[in-house]
């Protein structure tokens, strides 16, 4: 399997900046030899960043810096449509999270029923109504899902580009009030750390699998970095207590390998700025070689 990295340094769909250094710090970190010792052929996506984006002042107070980040979600989308027409597995190194909502419409030009797999402490299922931030980082999965301002739920054409019924949600436990309303009516399935402490990480990705793989085409993987503890990832903008451990978040990417469902994968909310040592960096090369195959025996 070819894997081509699209690195897509930008912040401005979160409160602070420093997400805009993630792929930098994960490139630095080992990722390219990372690929190499698991004998991956992979490539880098000459990632150009369109120079419309630092003029572009065109912001709302509920949608914060919308201009920008809807000009980066078109440059990701088209990016990530033809890494998926090579028959490549884009794997897409963040930046903020609202990168997500650029590779899901990407993935979805291809693969019609896709299965998502959002590991986060967040749902990022807020629209411009009902975030209290305006960042768009917190609307990703909602715009994915239809729920939003059309500029972003239409990119590329049809919307929605997911069916609730296969979008499962782990490790979530940070909600806003409107998230958890949109969790109720739209039907996402969420596992939070409840579960995940209830009945073990190996029953939770059992589940959260067969949900999103369940008469779907592919699973798309989207890990923010912030699902795991911030004892363990401290380099990320919103981190929140109570997180998935070191083996947690390693199991639930070799179960996700194990699958042979993953199409492509999106790793964002790398902070270097706020990082200790580059600790948080590393992990994320690590986690993406266990999603990539990389076993211990
Ligand atoms: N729910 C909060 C908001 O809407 C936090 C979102 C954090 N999202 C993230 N991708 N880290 O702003
Ligand atoms: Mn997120
Ligand atoms: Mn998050
Ligand atoms: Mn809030």
């Amino acid at each position: 399997q070819q894997v081509t990295v699209l690195p897509v340094p930008f912040h401005y769909g979160a409160s602070k900046p420093g997400a805009s250094g993630g792929p930098e710090a994960v490139l630095q970190a080992g990722l390219a030899e990372k690929l190499r010792h698991l004998n991956l052929p992979h490539s880098l996506f000459p990632w150009k960043e369109p120079a419309e984006l630092a003029t572009d002042r065109r912001s709302l107070e509920r949608m914060r810096n919308w201009g920008r980040v809807l000009t980066m979600s078109e440059a990701v989308a088209e990016a990530v449509q033809s890494i998926m027409e090579s028959e490549a597995l884009p794997l897409t190194i963040g930046g903020d999270h609202s990168v997500s909502i650029g590779t899901i419409a990407g993935v979805t030009a291809h693969v019609q029923q896709l299965g998502v797999v959002w590991i986060d402490a967040h749902a990022d299922l807020n629209t411009p109504q009902t975030s209290h931030t305006g960042n768009l980082h917190g609307m990703a999965l909602a715009a994915s899902l239809g729920l939003g301002d059309t500029r972003f739920t239409e990119l590329l054409g049809r919307s929605p580009k997911l069916q609730p019924k296969r979008v499962v949600l782990v490790g979530v436990r940070e909600l806003d009030e409107g998230e958890k309303k949109h969790i109720y009516e739209t039907g996402v399935t969420c596992f939070t750390m409840h579960d995940i402490d209830r009945h073990g990480m190996g029953r939770v990705m059992e589940k959260a699998i067969a949900i999103a793989s369940y008469g779907s085409e592919g699973v798309h993987v989207s890990f923010d970095i912030d699902s795991v503890d911030p004892g363990e990832a401290p380099g990320t903008g919103t981190p929140v207590r109570g997180g998935l451990n070191y083996r947690e978040a390693h199991l639930a990417m070799e179960m996700l390998y194990d699958c042979g469902m993953v199409t492509s994968a999106d790793i964002v909310e790398v902070n270097p700025l706020l990082d200790t040592n580059g600790r948080t960096a590393r992990l994320a090369v690590e986690l993406i070689g266990s999603l990539l195959g990389e076993r211990i025996l």
